[in-house]
């Protein structure tokens, strides 16, 4: 008996520790830094996502750019594909300033194959989501960025 009581406050203060160590949240300290490490993009709130995008998204991003365009895309930014989002903070997507895909004619040439082969598997991957699927219209594609021509 005398033994639980001394073991006792030692495991509350493990447990704590470790739920401290798992939270993200909880990480969120002075530095106004958020860690998203464990999270996932659908799990995330805005402020994460903004982290993730600053973090995790730009880096490829700016890789895979500039690997495609070395001139056009030699310093991506958040506008480069949020545009008038980016201004305003909102970071609304699809964007307006995108060049609106036409289904029906759809895009063609190194722009397209590019997007097609590396911007959209590498962002799906990056977003934790599913690859587009024409039959529902859910999962990340073209239109995740771009408008879709009416
Ligand atoms: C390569 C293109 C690309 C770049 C560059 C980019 N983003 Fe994004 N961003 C996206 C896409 C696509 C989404 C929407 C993902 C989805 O469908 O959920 C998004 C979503 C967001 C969201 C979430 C919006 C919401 O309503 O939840 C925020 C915040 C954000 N981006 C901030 C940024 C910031 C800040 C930067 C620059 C540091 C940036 N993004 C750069 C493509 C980009
Ligand atoms: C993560 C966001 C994102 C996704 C997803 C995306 N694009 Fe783009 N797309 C962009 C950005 C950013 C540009 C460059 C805009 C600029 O020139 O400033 C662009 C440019 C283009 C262009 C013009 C290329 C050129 O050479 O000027 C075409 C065509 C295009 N995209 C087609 C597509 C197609 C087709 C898909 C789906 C297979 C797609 N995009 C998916 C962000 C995206």
């Amino acid at each position: 008996m005398t033994q639980l009581r001394v073991i006792a406050p030692f495991i509350a203060l493990l447990a704590l520790v470790a739920c401290t160590k798992d939270d993200p949240v909880d990480e969120t300290g002075e530095t106004g830094e958020t860690a998203t490490e464990d999270l996932t993009w659908p799990e995330m709130d805005f402020d994460q996502r903004k982290a993730y995008m600053a973090s995790d998204v730009m880096p490829p991003m700016q890789a895979a750019f500039a690997g495609y365009d070395a001139e056009a895309f030699e310093t991506i930014t958040c506008a480069t594909c949020h545009g008038a989002g980016a201004e305003d903070g909102s970071f609304t997507m699809p964007a307006e300033h995108l060049y609106p895909i036409d289904f029906a004619d759809f895009p063609t040439g190194d722009g397209a194959d590019f997007m097609m082969n590396e911007v959209v598997p590498q962002m799906t991957t990056l977003l934790d989501a599913e690859p587009f699927d024409s039959s529902t219209g859910e999962g990340f594609g073209c239109i995740s960025c771009h408008t879709a021509a009416e």
